[in-house]
């Protein structure tokens, strides 16, 4: 399969003739090389209500006839909006087409700005996808919490994205700390140089799992890598 980031959080896996989005943040993301119009998508899966991380879902979403799978919350408000969508909720997994999903906890916050409008969005999650045999986790925007420690037990995971920005996830440190207790066999940054209060150093990061004898790769918006 093939793996592409396409900058912040927005991740696209396509495997098995299927193509799969995570948290599609491309307009409003000058890092990014790809338009939200040019993304071919089957899938939209979504980890919270915040616009850096569902901008650009319900256009890629209605134009791909794509279905948003999202907890039950952001499930329901973007099938208000006409969308096909799919909600699961903390621990739930469910197997599509494509391969399974498993909803996993966040610690951060979630709600969605309409205007001057706060809406409820349920609570922040990461995905566990296993596809092709493989088990990529996406951590979405969270803190270090212990408790990933129990999930790299329970999962065996090949490749993890996780959050180094700091000020709104854990930061590069605790982001190491993460990277250790998740387990994975290897380690993409992201949620980091998108906006000033995020700047990060993705190679000293990367240098620093590589101490811990953890494999890390930062990788570019628009950049693919083959799992
Ligand atoms: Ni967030
Ligand atoms: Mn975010």
């Amino acid at each position: 399969m093939n793996i592409t980031y396409h900058g912040h959080s927005c991740v696209q896996i396509a495997a098995g003739g299927y193509s799969i989005v995570i948290d599609p943040f491309l307009s409003g993301n000058q890092l990014a090389v790809t338009k939200p119009e040019s993304i071919k998508a089957d899938y939209v899966l979504l980890t919270h209500g915040h616009s850096d991380h569902i901008a650009d879902a319900l256009p890629i979403a209605q134009s791909n006839d794509a279905t948003i799978i999202a907890i039950y919350e952001i499930a329901g408000y973007f099938g208000a909006k006409g969308a096909k969508t799919f909600g699961l909720n903390l621990g739930g997994s469910y197997k599509f087409d494509f391969g399974k999903v498993t909803m996993i906890q966040a610690f951060h916050s979630s709600s969605i700005m309409e205007g001057d409008q706060i809406i409820y969005a349920g609570m922040p999650a990461g995905f566990i996808i296993e596809i092709e045999g493989k088990k990529i986790l996406h951590a979405g925007d969270t803190a270090l919490f212990s408790d990933m420690k129990l999930i790299g037990e329970r999962h065996k995971i090949d490749l993890a994205f996780l959050p180094i920005g700091d000020t709104f996830t854990m930061g590069p440190e605790d982001a190491v700390l993460a990277a250790e207790w998740f387990n994975a066999k290897a380690i993409v940054p992201i949620h980091y140089n998108t906006f000033p209060p995020i700047v990060q150093d993705a190679e000293q990061f990367v240098s620093a799992l590589a101490g811990k004898g953890i494999k890390g790769n930062a990788m570019k918006p628009g950049e693919t890598l083959a799992l």
